[in-house]
């Protein structure tokens, strides 16, 4: 490649890379995981889902069931997902909600974790345009054996 056309290439990967970044400012990810323990929160022998299906969504008032904004996505192989969001959101409600695992079992969604609220606005003074959402479970079908010893190590208690 000549130099001239090199000197374009560059010139135009680092404009496509401003674009991206200036039509998706926000950045919100978390992570699926698969509650192996039924404890309601994550633990040392959590399984991590990849290929798991999540929605944003927002609506324009709490207690709205119309939606006025939507988009989905997969987790990657670590369970984590990102949504990338062009627009500010700061006047809606948002969440992020489970909607399928590719674990057969492990593909009930945890009622308490399973939504995630999430702000999407430029808080004043924050620099950051990412955003966490609280990682969310599915219940694994059984538990694994060694919960019941991890169970007096989490909840600090010895009758079970
Ligand atoms: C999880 O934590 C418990 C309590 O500290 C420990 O006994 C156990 O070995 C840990 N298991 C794994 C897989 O790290």
């Amino acid at each position: 490649m000549s130099k001239l056309g090199l000197l374009l290439l560059v010139a135009l990967a680092t404009l496509a890379a401003t674009t991206v970044a200036l039509d998706t400012p926000y950045q919100l990810s978390g992570r699926v995981y698969c509650d192996t323990c039924h404890f309601g929160f994550e633990t040392n022998v959590t399984r991590y889902i990849p290929g798991a299906e999540v929605h944003l969504e927002c609506k324009d008032e709490k207690s709205d069931t119309k939606l006025v904004f939507r988009d989905a996505t997969k987790t990657n192989e670590r369970g984590r997902f990102t949504f990338h969001v062009g627009e500010d959101h700061g006047d809606q409600y948002c969440d992020v909600v489970l909607v399928k695992s590719p674990w057969p079992h492990c593909k009930n969604i945890d009622p308490v974790r399973g939504r995630s609220r999430v702000i999407i606005t430029d808080l004043n003074g924050i620099r950051s345009f990412r955003r966490h959402a609280n990682n969310m479970g599915f219940f694994q079908d059984y538990v694994f054996p060694v919960c019941s010893d991890l169970y007096k190590f989490y909840f600090h208690s010895d009758d079970m």
